[in-house]
């Protein structure tokens, strides 16, 4: 492209409300930001558990580093997966009791293997309409095509599954990221299931924060990690660091293992990394109080966006977005709680429809109730 059309191009984006700019914070944890020397109250990471700056964590992850370096050196299959890697998908097998696991650069990158991996070339790809960029990119390029069915609706799903029949694979979120909102996966999995249609999860929102020991989304529905055939989710959410994994069955792991790109074709995860995720998954089963403080923090942000009567979006996880509409005015809001002590970012088209701007509160164990009402009261002020 011309730098003269992408100047152009830029300019629109700006008249619509629609620039990006990357701001450079100095320092970021699950309650605060410091950015230009001052300290925001940050609701707007995805640190829900506080586990990010954990002193045990950040511990792991420098005796990882000082035992085996810093970069794996290599792609999995060359040299890259060493004891640290086989220990992290050790220690996953068995807090999601799956036979496999196969670690990933990214959640992006896990989330398009999966996809492009399993979805046979005469298997069509059915996708919830707010799935993830990962999701939508991947189906973009299956040979076999995608249809979306509406966000969280059955019928609709039950449709494309008639019109599909046997030959359809099914690709949702346990949580929706600009959302905050789940699919009733035990009836979603029945109707899979009804269509012999195997499922793919995403549940990169919702590891971590639900279920027993933080299983995630299907172990809060009562569901085996096996009623999926293949579950996505990250560590750069719940569980404070960076990357993503599919866990599965020995099989399904196999079959990746031989045409998954972005796992052969990629170098590993830095093995002082694996060995810090490790720990915090140890600490995510364990500390069961940091999951009960999250809730208390979703509970009193719903009441008080009851009590300051700021409609949120129906959710009950971390995610609780306030929808604005405007993208102008999100920007503005968003800028104004700046000013005022409070770092909450403006999400605009196209991560989500045009004129469904919103604020997208995200909550973590570490912030306080005084925090929260700083929040709203900020928010009733300037809306
Ligand atoms: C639902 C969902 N899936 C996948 C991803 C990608 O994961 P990662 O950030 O690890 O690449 C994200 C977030 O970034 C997400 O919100």
């Amino acid at each position: 492209m011309q730098i003269a059309q992408m100047q152009q191009l830029l300019a629109e984006r700006e008249q619509a409300g629609l620039l990006r700019r990357l701001k450079t914070a100095q320092q970021v944890s699950g309650r605060v930001i410091r950015y230009q020397n001052r300290e925001l109250l940050n609701f707007s990471g995805n640190d829900y558990l506080g586990l990010a700056t954990e002193p045990k964590v950040v511990a792991a992850l420098q005796q990882g580093a000082a035992d085996y370096g810093v970069g794996s050196s290599g792609s999995p299959l060359v040299c890259g997966q060493q004891a640290p890697h086989q220990a992290l998908c050790d220690e996953i097998c068995d807090w999601l009791n799956v036979d496999a696991v196969l670690l990933f650069s990214s959640g992006f990158a896990a989330n398009q293997a999966m996809l492009l991996g399993l979805a046979a070339s005469d298997e069509t790809l059915l996708l919830d309409k707010l799935s993830h960029a990962s999701m939508i990119d991947a189906a973009l390029q299956h040979p076999g095509g995608y249809q979306r069915f509406l966000h969280n609706d059955l019928g609709s799903l039950h449709k494309l599954l008639q019109k599909h029949s046997n030959k359809a694979v099914v690709a949702t979120e346990g949580v929706f990221s600009m959302d905050g909102d789940s699919p009733d996966l035990a009836k979603l999995v029945e109707l899979c299931q009804q269509y012999q249609a195997p499922l793919l999860l995403d549940d990169a929102h919702g590891l971590g924060v639900f279920g027993p020991e933080g299983a995630g989304s299907l172990a809060a529905a009562g569901l085996a990690t096996d009623a999926s055939q293949c579950l996505m989710a990250n560590f750069g959410k719940a569980l404070g660091g960076q990357g993503g994994f599919l866990a599965t069955s020995a099989v399904v792991a196999d079959y990746l293992t031989q045409n998954a790109r972005h796992f052969i074709y990629s170098t590993a995860l830095s093995p002082a990394l694996a060995v810090a995720m490790r720990q915090s998954i140890q600490l995510c089963r364990s500390q069961q109080w940091r999951r009960d403080k999250l809730i208390e923090n979703i509970q009193y942000c719903r009441e008080l966006s009851a009590q300051f009567e700021l409609e949120l979006l129906p959710s009950t996880s971390a995610i609780q977005p306030l929808l604005i509409g405007d993208s102008h005015k999100a920007m503005w809001v968003s800028q104004q709680l700046a000013a005022k002590g409070i770092w909450l970012s403006a999400i605009r088209s196209p991560t989500v429809p045009l004129h469904q701007a919103r604020l997208r509160i995200t909550l973590s164990a570490l912030q306080q109730k005084q925090d929260l009402k700083l929040l709203f009261t900020t928010l009733k002020e300037l809306l």
